[in-house]
């Protein structure tokens, strides 16, 4: 693939098991937080590939780019990080606007907009795909089900940026499907709720989306 080197921002379950996920393909990593001291065991056990830094860090590192923060945190994670650092740049946005004011997750923005399209407007000048966002996170790379490869459902405004997350998606053991421009995240966030609460509801969370056609 056409890049080298991954900025991943976010210290969580998400910019961890991607971060293993690049690394396994023979990518380098550098995985970013506000506080990059509580990632030095994860880039121990992740290897030589791997380095931590700030969110600035992370984001000048990569040829590309992980957006895994929490939705709330996404714009004051990109301010941190610096806009610059992102232009031209393709940005795999995996986030999720939820927010859990009422306890129960749900979404902060919806119908008429979407957290994906925010971060495309943050961000002009990058290539933003919404991918990763409708799994949970131990399934994101090799998810290796029985019902064979789940599909990822991806958007993004520009047909070269969303090639490449194409061809990173299938190396992680997936199939695509491409919903047209970023405005379809208006789509695929809620697509992570019907996730969520199919995995509240039965108490598993080893499910994954696949589109059935013929
Ligand atoms: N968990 C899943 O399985 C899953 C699956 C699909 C999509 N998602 C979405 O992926 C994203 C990441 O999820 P996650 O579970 O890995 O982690 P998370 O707990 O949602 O987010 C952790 C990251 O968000 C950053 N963050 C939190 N508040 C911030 C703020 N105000 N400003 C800047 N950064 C802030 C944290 O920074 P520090 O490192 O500085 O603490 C940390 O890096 C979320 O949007 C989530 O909805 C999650």
């Amino acid at each position: 693939m056409k890049f080298a080197r991954v900025g991943i921002l976010g210290s969580g379950d998400v910019g961890k098991a991607l971060a293993r996920g690049f690394i396994s393909l023979g990518h380098e990593v550098k995985i970013g937080s506000r506080s990059p001291e509580k990632l030095t065991d994860f880039v121990k056990s992740a290897g030589e590939q791997a380095t931590s830094g700030t969110f600035e860090e992370a984001a000048a590192f990569g040829d590309i780019i992980v957006l895994a923060t929490l939705g709330t945190g996404a714009q004051e994670a990109i301010n941190l990080a610096g806009k610059a650092n992102f232009n031209g740049k393709v940005v795999i946005d995996a986030t999720n606007p939820l927010e859990f004011s009422t306890g129960a997750p749900r979404l902060s923005v919806g119908h008429t907009d979407s957290l994906g399209e925010q971060v495309q407007r943050w961000l002009p000048d990058a290539r933003v795909v919404k991918a990763f966002n409708t799994v949970g996170n131990a399934l994101m790379v090799n998810p290796d089900l029985p019902g064979g490869p789940p599909d990822m459902f991806l958007c993004g405004n520009d047909d070269d940026a969303k090639r490449l997350v194409s061809q990173v998606c299938r190396h992680f053991g997936w199939g695509v499907i491409d919903l047209g421009g970023i405005e379809a995240s208006r789509y695929l966030e809620p697509m992570c709720m019907t996730w969520v609460l199919h995995g509240m509801k039965s108490g598993g969370w080893s499910h994954a989306f696949k589109m059935l056609s013929k």
